[in-house]
């Protein structure tokens, strides 16, 4: 028998704000996590399936010839938009895969090949031979496009918000600048590209489906498929342990795992569907180009006295999707006259979706390169003119801001680059044929935080379960959600056991908009801290099954407070412009973060980080092409699609203020996964400016973009 003494110790070590490091860590070195592809159970009979993505960008599917398939060896089954499933009803229509001839981009699936083995699946998918009745396609993104209209929405905010009369006093302002820039479309490219396993036990009313999948939010996923499957959701288990990256491109269900259900119904097999990366451009989203028009009319002495951002974005024709760049002018500067704005224009393009940040990253690269524009025109230094225009509460809401460290992030920012030495005047830093620059953003992600379920259990040895159906898509969720129970209990990290990452565990939402720990951790710190107190009354032994309390954060977590809740960082970059060839180099990042209270420095750094990097890629190297002439995305690998590899990754260095928020949740957190991406393009942009005296108001910043604007 264990004494209930050792749970309650008198000076427990602190959890929190610990550099802990990741649980897990040592089971994805050495290759025992299992992500859904690689289930470690994957049983004797399992078939796998490869599907079919259409050739054409626009029309319908006239005929499938499934024979040449049918009659290669191994081949189990070739399912079309005539002979699929029926699906039920769904909230989103990306998921009603082979439901009808319908082809609204190059790339939806129109068949589906399940075999004995990959290579046989693959080989039947290549057989398969469809015709289609084509029309004519449009996949080009213009900013007076005909079709171009305002949406209700973007981003769940009102596409449209005005304050006093922005035109006017544009027009009125003795300093203007009235600037357009383009974001191309991004690509999310997770190491692990998305997968599936699923199995169907039992017949009729017990038939139960189990699915391992790639997703960043198994209870979504098991929503989705109950719609879908027409199942009570407690026949459906999703299982996502491990999850190699997402960055929102895993933040809803997609296509891969509504097919490998249906063909694990279909054939009675239990089915594995990997997509080959070469699909990803076309069905797991992308973030959507945009033309972003920005107005900012000025003082003389730098006081801002209109704001304007126009947003021009493109959606498919299969759902609305608005990426949702106007948003941060909403937050980031007094003005006493504001637009902000969005249009849409539905396009013959896949459907856009999540990408880290979507809205603040594109959003903020156009109104920070905007604000080092106008700190040019008025020869300001452009630290100073972000200080100048420091709203005294939210200036779209009027709220008061529950804490906001955008200053202080400046200021030691500014500090630990050595900001106070720089020459403001471009191209003045040359050495033989490299010009060297500096330049400065501020960034900005909202606090956000959903209801959420947790138990905790203290085991009859001494050890205590946690469990949540959270997902740790690579950000260290296993180890925070760890901390903060340690921390709520008042024991050691290591007698704390997570379990995450199945819809067996109680519900949780997914990891997105850098809310999983707040919304996961508010229900595991409730759980344990109730633990706790049951603990402080327990007298003897516990009994076998031991001690366990739940908690469910709908009421706290679900009310809205009185406050604007955002997450502020301000970034700085040095880059070298080689005026031979063209190409930038980043020689130095460095970003400065107010996030609240940081609970595990070491994922932490590595989460802004990791932003950083994604920030540095969209600046130089990552881009999309929406085809004109074949539709689809011509990048579909990552020998064209250029995420940065090591050599172009520099010093990057991440530090942080510390904030003491009471109005966030139980731990003083925000989100931290998102805002690294956040000002780095803007930055790295503004650096280049300096160093080349050339402003490019187009991503990437790729060479030949480059180089024929410094002759
Ligand atoms: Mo993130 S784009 O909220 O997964």
């Amino acid at each position: 028998m264990h004494s209930t003494r050792a749970r309650v110790p008198a000076a427990p070590a602190p959890a929190l704000g610990v550099a802990t490091e990741r649980i897990e860590g040592r089971d994805k070195v050495t290759g025992t996590a299992r992500y859904a592809g690689e289930h470690a159970r994957t049983p004797p009979d399992c078939a796998y399936a490869w599907p079919v993505p259409a050739t054409v960008a626009r029309g319908r599917v006239t005929a499938v010839d499934t024979a040449g398939a049918l009659a290669l060896p191994g081949t189990l089954a070739v399912l079309t938009p005539g002979t699929a499933p029926r699906l039920g009803e769904s909230d989103d229509p990306t998921l009603a895969v082979l439901q009808d001839d319908a082809v609204p981009h190059r790339g939806w699936y129109v068949a589906l090949a399940v075999a004995e083995t990959l290579e046989d699946a693959r080989a039947a998918a290549q057989a398969v031979r469809v015709t289609y009745a084509t029309e004519p396609h449009d996949v080009t993104l213009t900013e007076d496009h005909p079709d171009a209209y305002r949406p209700e929405q973007a981003g769940g905010r009102p596409a449209l918000r005005e304050r006093g009369d922005a035109g006017g006093a544009f027009t009125a302002a003795p300093v203007r600048v009235d600037v357009t820039y383009r974001v191309p479309p991004l690509h999310n490219h997770p190491m692990e590209p998305h997968a599936a396993f699923a199995r169907w036990d039992g017949e009729g009313d017990g038939a139960h489906l189990t699915v391992y999948d790639s997703s960043q939010g198994a209870d979504p996923v098991r929503t989705a498929l109950a719609a879908l499957f027409r199942l009570p959701e407690d026949r459906i288990t999703v299982v996502s342990e491990h999850v190699g990256g997402g960055f929102g491109s895993k933040g809803t269900p997609r296509p891969h795992v509504v097919l490998a259900a249906m063909a694990a119904r279909h054939t009675g097999r239990p089915v594995k569907l990997a997509l080959p990366r070469g699909h990803l451009a076309a069905v797991v989203g992308h973030r959507a180009p945009t033309i972003q028009r920005v107005r900012l009319g000025a003082e003389h002495d730098g006081t801002l006295t209109s704001l304007s951002h126009e947003v021009t974005t493109h959606t498919s024709r299969v759902k609305e999707f608005v990426e949702q760049a106007g948003l941060p002018a909403r937050v980031m500067y007094a003005s006493p006259h504001s637009l902000t704005d969005h249009h849409v224009v539905p396009l013959d393009v896949p459907t856009p979706s999540w990408m880290r940040a979507p809205g603040e990253a594109p959003g903020m690269y156009a109104l920070e390169s905007a604000m080092d524009e106008l700190a040019g025109a008025l020869g300001m230094d452009p630290i100073e003119l972000r200080v100048r225009n420091e709203p005294a509460t939210e200036p779209d809401s009027g709220l008061p801001f529950s804490s906001r460290g955008l200053l202080a992030c400046l200021r030691e920012g500014a500090h630990r680059f050595g900001w106070a030495d720089r020459d403001p005047r471009p191209a003045a830093r040359r050495e033989g044929r490299w010009l060297t620059g500096t330049g400065v953003a501020a960034a900005t992600y909202p606090v956000l935080v959903s209801p959420s379920t947790a138990a905790a259990t203290a085991r009859h040895d001494g050890g205590y379960d946690i469990t949540v159906n959270a997902t740790d898509i690579g950000t260290g969720a296993r180890t925070v959600l760890a901390q903060i129970a340690a921390d709520a209990l008042g024991v050691a990290v290591g007698s704390v056991s997570i379990g995450i990452g199945s819809t067996r565990l109680p519900r949780a939402p997914l990891a997105g908009g850098s809310s999983g720990t707040a919304s996961w951790g508010w229900a595991v710190h409730r759980a344990c801290t109730r633990l706790a107190e049951r603990l402080a009354r327990h007298t003897g032994p516990l009994p076998a099954e031991g001690v366990t309390a739940v908690a469910d954060t709908a009421e706290e977590a679900g009310r809205t407070p009185p406050f604007a809740r955002h997450a502020f960082g301000a970034h700085f970059a040095e880059v070298q412009v080689d005026t031979g060839t063209g190409e930038v180099r980043v020689r130095r990042l460095l970003g400065v973060y107010a996030a609240g209270r940081i609970l595990n420095p070491r994922t932490a750094r590595s989460q802004f980080i990791g932003g950083m990097v994604m920030g540095l890629g969209m600046a130089l190297t990552e881009h999309s092409t929406a085809d004109p002439a074949f539709g689809g995305f011509a990048e579909r690998d990552l020998a064209s699609y250029h995420v940065p590899s090591n050599a172009d990754v520099p010093d990057v260095d991440a530090h942080w203020i510390d904030e003491d928020d009471p109005h966030l949740n139980p731990m003083g957190s925000k989100g931290i996964g998102e805002i690294g991406i956040v000002g780095t393009p803007a930055a790295i942009g503004n650096a280049v400016h300096h160093a080349t005296g050339v402003r490019f108001r187009e991503l990437p910043l790729t060479p030949d973009r480059v180089l024929p604007a410094l002759a």
